[in-house]
């Protein structure tokens, strides 16, 4: 072993107790109290059915070599005796993020994935070899390293990008901490190989995570952006570059705004369902920049597009399990991968219940970061299942209304882990599947990325968040390593050499052609304006308001309307007002409307439908 592990393994701090399994929790009315002592349980349990699943020490992983992830014990009904590069990368993204937080215990066993990962790249497999790239998307491998050669739903291109994220997490850590040449001999080898993966092939349709739908897929494209983005800072941490990242970046950022149907995310391009998928879910909480705000183009998870759709996708499984009938709307349900799943006749996923967790613990988070909480018309109806005075607005975060609303988004996010409390073993173990019609277990037992989840959601729970995606640009970048670096007994010296793909031109819109749609009674001689807080309303001034038309006003459709360019990206606040014949102004009813003109790559228009108050 290098001196550079041993320089850390100086640092660990001694053995954690693994609990005893936990006595049957009652049932309800669940407390916060009560969910917070089952989840102190039931993290410990997660972390060891973790450690449990990883070879060549886990007690469910003999046979798996050193830092192979296998997916569950189960080996019949369903086999999950393998090694899925998602699953992996997805699992390691969390323990990592654990061992970044304290729990050094885990450092031996990222070193032996990082290893188990460097030879992996270098296994060709029927999607191909490293050289070209294309084998890095393989789904899955035997665990004794091998490639797995039978029929299956080739290629998923999330596995690179996810894989990248993990491991520049891990190398975020190491250059923090002086390391700088483990990072750079190390592990960049692994990440630019799956960077350069990312950048030439992420415009080609694969199958989706659920390995069903061959086509572009939401959780994957919002993967490979999130890579590309960090991919890029993480080569500058390392004295490298990459410009394909930066090429290409943009271009997915771009394609990912397609996914945007106006009231949720379609799940995928291709599969001919209704599209209402966790998928998006996952991808929204899988690439949660702390940093980012409340951001509709990467659709994090306090955006008004991302609540929108965690609305929509919960709500597509209140009638289809029948453990979820009679519980109302803004009450936490067991969520599934699709309603029209036919997997084991389909059922609710542990790792999509704590998923809808997870995505409003990190609302709360970013909400209390920035200090406010806006809600648009298209985030409206998700804030209204919870808090029914809700209103298109800010609300401040000294308002009594902002603490009333996170409130109620706290609880709602509970109840989701709630249910998983529920239908877990009482020993807390955590299968793949519980039944719709009894919440019993079903498919695979004790799968590793259920445990996974439930650990992610209790971390965002307790405001712990990952790091930032693209704010390390100001890492040092030439911090000599304390240790004196050292080497691995097994890396890879081999890299693909990919090119990058041509760009796809995506222009950025500098203004946009807003329509301003109001359905507003009014008399002979009557008009109504448009003011705002911009210039171009007139900046409140009501003698510069603009005028609507009232071309296509009918007696059954009291419309008016006005075109007005605005700048891209700007935020503003106006309000509809009636100018009668005598010149007398009568204002709408507060509050004030709240618009973010888009700067979606592409858009030359928006339109907006509003209602006279
Ligand atoms: C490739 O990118 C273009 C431009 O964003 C998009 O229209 C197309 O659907 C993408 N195709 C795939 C398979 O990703």
């Amino acid at each position: 072993m290098a001196r550079f592990w041993i320089a850390l393994w100086a640092l660990t701090l001694g053995h954690v107790v693994i609990a005893s399994p936990q006595g049957q929790l009652p049932l309800a009315p669940r407390s916060t109290g009560a969910l917070d002592a089952w989840l102190a349980s039931e993290t410990t349990v997660a972390r060891q059915g973790i450690l449990d699943n990883i070879g060549s020490a886990g007690f469910h992983a003999k046979s798996a070599k050193a830092g192979v992830v296998v997916a569950s014990p189960s080996t019949s009904n369903p086999d999950y005796y393998y090694t899925w590069t998602r699953d992996s990368a997805l699992v390691f993204k969390a323990l990592i993020d654990m061992f970044k937080n304290g729990d050094t215990d885990l450092l031996s066993f990222i070193e032996e994935f990082i290893n188990s990962q460097a030879h992996l790249q270098t296994v060709s497999n029927p999607s191909g070899g490293l050289s070209g790239g294309s084998g890095l998307a393989e789904p899955k491998f035997n665990a004794d390293e091998t490639a797995f050669t039978g029929s299956w739903g080739r290629p998923q291109r999330d596995g690179p990008a996810l894989r990248a994220t993990a491991l520049i997490s891990f190398g975020q850590w190491l250059i923090e901490n002086g390391y700088t040449s483990y990072a750079t001999s190390i592990v960049w080898p692994v990440v630019r190989n799956d960077l350069s993966y990312v950048a030439q092939y992420w415009n080609q349709t694969g199958f989706d995570l659920w390995e069903e739908v061959s086509g572009s897929s939401f959780f994957t494209i919002a993967a490979q952006h999130r890579a590309l983005v960090e991919g890029s800072a993480f080569a500058t941490a390392v004295g490298s570059s990459c410009p394909y990242c930066d090429s290409q970046a943009p271009q997915v950022r771009c394609f990912l705004q397609s996914f945007w149907t106006g009231s949720y995310i379609l799940a995928n391009f291709g599969g001919g369902r209704s599209g209402k998928d966790a998928n998006t879910i996952l991808g929204s909480i899988h690439t949660f920049d702390p940093e980012a705000g409340c951001d509709d183009t990467t659709f994090q998870p306090c955006s008004a597009r991302a609540l929108a759709n965690h609305k929509a996708v919960t709500d597509s499984f209140r009638s289809v399990y029948s453990i979820n009938l009679g519980i109302g709307a803004g009450k936490a349900v067991s969520v599934g991968r699709y309603s029209e799943d036919s997997y084991y006749s389909g059922n609710p996923w542990y790792l999509c219940t704590l998923a809808a967790a997870e995505q409003l613990y990190d609302a709360i988070y970013t909400w209390n970061r920035i200090g406010s909480l806006t809600i648009t018309s298209v985030s409206l109806g998700f804030f209204k299942d919870l808090y029914s005075a809700a209103a298109v607005g800010t609300y401040p975060s000294s308002s009594p209304a902002y603490s009333a609303i996170v409130s109620a988004v706290k609880i709602y996010a509970d109840g989701y882990v709630g249910i998983v409390q529920r239908y877990s073993l009482s020993d807390g173990a955590m299968s793949e599947q519980f039944s719709k019609s009894d919440g019993s277990q079903l498919s695979a037992k004790d799968l590793t990325w259920s445990y996974a989840a439930l650990l992610t959601a209790n971390e965002r729970r307790n405001a712990i968040v990952p790091a930032p995606s693209a704010t390390n640009t100001a890492w040092p970048a030439t911090l000599t390593s304390r240790s004196g670096g050292g080497s691995t007994t097994k890396t890879t010296t081999t890299t693909s050499t990919m090119t990058t793909t041509t760009d796809i031109p995506c222009t950025a819109p500098t203004s946009v052609a807003v329509t301003f749609d109001v359905i507003a009674t009014t008399v002979f001689g009557e008009n109504v304006k448009l003011t705002g807080s911009i210039s171009q309303l007139g900046a409140w001034d009501t003698t510069k308001a603009i005028a609507l038309s009232a071309s296509s006003y009918t007696t059954s459709n009291h419309l008016w309307f006005v075109t007005v360019t605005l700048p891209a990206g700007s935020t503003f606040t106006y309000k509809y007002i009636r100018v009668k014949s005598d010149g007398t102004v009568q204002w709408e009813s507060d509050p004030n409307l709240l618009y973010t003109v888009p700067t979606t790559c592409g858009t030359t228009a928006a339109t907006l439908s509003d209602i006279w108050r």
